[in-house]
């Protein structure tokens, strides 16, 4: 795929179509009046037989005869004006690009999307739809060849004003970046779980480093080195499972450009690859997607993979404890007490809690670092997507100053969030009864906010957030049109967001 900005006139362009967006209250714009005098008012007498409307995402293909030198022209709809926003655009745009399987070329006229949101975001947006729109897992399908026509497709965004051409330069290469990140966690969780076992995880990491000219680093710990740094919690999960487990951690450093000393952040994702439950296993149905389980670390990677591109000027660090969830002959009990790399006793109640258990050795490991922040990235809680359904993220946080900078990041990326409160009272239910702490409250009630609570056992009082992606990880349905069913790769577009503003 090929996006570019250029600054001209549309009716000059080749293409297999222009497509023309119009807001719903305003469809007799300059460029529409142009358009339609060249056509001979075709686009008007279309518009009204079609009875097109203009509301977000609505279509209309007209041929353009031969006053133009394209093909055709696609009217899309951007509903009211003072409703629009990039996610408008990037849901509008969106539905197009999906759809379309024969254009090589494709004109977007920019003159009404720069309108309050300018050339950068616009371009951004378009760039983002284009390419996860278009995304399919087709690895395992019998004709993957319908992939390379995809990849010659060419969209050129028609800038009015010369400039807005720079700032469509830069909207472009944030999305590509963003959407590249995104695709590239997609892929990974698509990925059946018994080819991305813990050990295709460690050679995504080993990969990403070795492909970014010696900016991002890794380290890899097996499960006698896990051992010997008191990983007891992660070995404890991963002891069930015949499959090794793997420690993961990336380092990025950033360029400094001032005196100012560079921040330094910890991304942590969940890294199981498989969730049967362990010994308190899942029924069928709920284990039919548990391949998704490592969808934060997938997250975390897919970042990392385009990181000396985005080249924030900060020290990250991705960190990820790889197992797999399973019933062997090992496997962690209901009962046992594991010490986690902080000291703290973990009193197992439920081995389908795990992902909080392996948690907590990533997060105090992270906190080792002497981050300025942590953020971490789970599948964590079926609660979770009780409380806010299939396609919002569940953000807990220690620091308003941080949950205000997520969300902030997430609206800009157009990733759907709502913070739950880390409330003190609802503490007493992780209480160990022998242990410190036990990995699962006595009630369903509320199990999004104490996961999370068990979580801050572990952060030590750093600045850390927790992004409960357990719904929005997977699209097990189709909701919006840049989201085909499968792996979203969720939280990288809010990642890279945050990651450029810091
Ligand atoms: N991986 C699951 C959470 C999950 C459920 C993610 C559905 C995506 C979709 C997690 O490890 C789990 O099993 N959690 C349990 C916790 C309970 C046993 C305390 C849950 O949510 O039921
Ligand atoms: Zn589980
Ligand atoms: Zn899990």
């Amino acid at each position: 795929m090929n996006i570019q900005a250029l600054n001209a006139e549309i009716r000059d362009l080749t293409a297999d179509f222009i497509v023309l967006p119009l807001f719903s209250n305003n469809l007799n714009t300059r460029k529409f009046a142009v358009l339609d005098k060249l056509l001979q008012g075709i686009l008007s007498s279309e518009i009204e037989e079609a009875s097109f409307k203009g509301s977000a995402g609505e279509i209309l293909v007209v041929s353009a005869g031969s006053g133009i030198k394209a093909k055709k022209i696609v009217l899309l709809g951007l509903g009211e004006k003072q409703k629009y926003s990039a996610e408008v655009l990037r849901q509008s745009a969106a539905g197009l690009f999906k759809g379309n399987k024969v254009a090589d070329k494709i004109v977007f006229d920019l003159s009404e999307v720069v309108l309050g949101i300018g050339a950068e975001r616009a371009s951004k947006a378009l760039s983002e739809a284009m390419l996860l729109a278009k995304y399919e897992f087709l690895k395992y399908k019998e004709k993957p060849a319908l992939k390379k026509k995809d990849k010659e497709t060419e969209l050129i965004l028609v800038l009015e004003e010369k400039k807005d051409l720079r700032p469509a330069e830069a909207g472009i290469k944030a999305g590509m970046l963003s959407s590249g990140a995104t695709l590239y966690a997609r892929d990974l969780v698509n990925e059946p779980a018994s080819v991305c076992v813990p050990l295709h995880l460690a050679e995504h990491a080993r990969n990403i480093a070795a492909e970014s000219k010696g900016k991002v680093k890794v380290k890899i710990f097996g499960r006698e080195e896990s051992r010997a740094k008191g990983m007891n919690a992660f070995l404890a999960v991963a002891a069930g499972a015949e499959e090794e487990p793997y420690f993961i951690h990336l380092v990025y450093k950033g360029q400094k450009t001032s005196d100012k000393k560079i921040k330094r952040i910890a991304l942590v994702g969940k890294g199981i690859t498989f969730d049967s439950g362990g010994l308190q296993i899942k029924p069928g149905e709920s284990m039919a997607t548990m391949k998704l389980d490592m969808a934060g670390a997938a997250a975390v990677l897919g970042v990392f993979s385009r990181l000396a591109e985005l080249a924030p000027k900060m020290e990250v660090h991705g960190i990820i404890a790889a197992t797999e969830n399973m019933p062997g002959p090992k496997a962690y009990k209901p009962g046992d007490i594991v010490r986690a790399m902080n000291g703290k006793t973990i009193e197992i109640g439920h081995t389908d809690a795990e992902g909080r258990v392996t948690l907590a050795d990533a997060l105090s490991y992270a906190v080792k670092l002497k981050p300025d922040f942590i953020i971490d990235l789970a599948t964590l809680t079926g609660a979770c997507m009780v409380a806010l359904g299939e396609e919002i993220c569940g953000l807990m946080s220690n620091s308003n100053k941080l949950a205000e900078k997520i969300k902030t990041s997430a609206k800009e990326a157009g990733e759907k969030i709502w913070e739950l409160p880390l409330e003190d009272g609802y503490r007493q239910l992780i209480k160990g009864t022998h242990g410190d702490v036990k990995n699962s409250g006595g009630t369903r009630y509320g199990g999004a906010i104490t996961a999370g609570l068990f979580l801050e056992e572990f952060v030590s009082g750093v600045p850390w957030a927790h992004l409960d992606i357990a719904g929005p990880a997977w699209a097990e349905r189709e909701t919006i049109p840049y989201m085909p069913l499968g792996g979203t790769g969720y939280g990288v577009r809010t990642l890279m967001e945050f990651l450029k503003k810091i």
